[in-house]
């Protein structure tokens, strides 16, 4: 599985703060032994609607991500526009994604319904926003990881639907 890390961060894209801890959180999740995935895009952008739309697009497009994960800009702030900016680059909704990281982390943390991720596809690409801190990344990968590869494999068509 390939997968794309794009962290939404306003003070991050100024250089404002070195470490990209939540993005590093994914990058170590992903590689580790529930995906064994390989991180084949990753980028920084500001809490910008369109820039965040355009790199989603870019990737989606490219074929080079089979996931896209973008971290961060989820929450109430009117800054945060992640889950708008997805919504204008995907074709395809797929709301479960988010109820289930929000549904299967809210009994740790009450603070998950704050989030308010969205995902969806791009042609062959899943895309799904995860919130903006390594904690809450850890969290949500761990309820996404063991649907990942099957839905991968439905949208890119390696195996057929259940019943087919
Ligand atoms: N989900 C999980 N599983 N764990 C968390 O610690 N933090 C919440 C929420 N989702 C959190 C979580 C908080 S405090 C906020 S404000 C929202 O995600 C939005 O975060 P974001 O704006 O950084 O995306």
């Amino acid at each position: 599985m390939r997968i794309g890390i794009l962290t939404i961060s306003t003070s991050l894209a100024r250089g404002e703060r070195p470490d990209d801890a939540s993005g590093d959180a994914i990058a170590a999740f992903v590689a580790g032994p529930d995906l064994a995935a390989t991180v084949t895009q990753r980028a920084t952008v500001a809490d910008d609607r369109t820039a965040i739309r355009d790199t989603l697009i870019a990737w989606a497009d490219s074929g080079a991500c089979d996931v896209i994960l973008t971290t961060g800009g989820t929450g109430f702030a009117p800054s945060d526009v992640t889950p708008e900016a997805t919504a204008d680059a995907i074709e395809r909704a797929a709301p479960g994604l988010a109820e289930a990281m929000r549904a299967g982390t809210a009994v740790q943390t009450p603070l998950a319904w704050l989030s308010r991720s969205t995902a969806g596809m791009r042609g062959l690409t899943l895309i799904v926003n995860l919130p903006g801190s390594p904690k809450a990344v850890r969290e949500c990968l761990a309820v996404l990881a063991p649907l990942l590869p099957h839905a991968v494999d439905i949208l890119t068509g390696r195996v057929r639907q259940h019943g087919q």
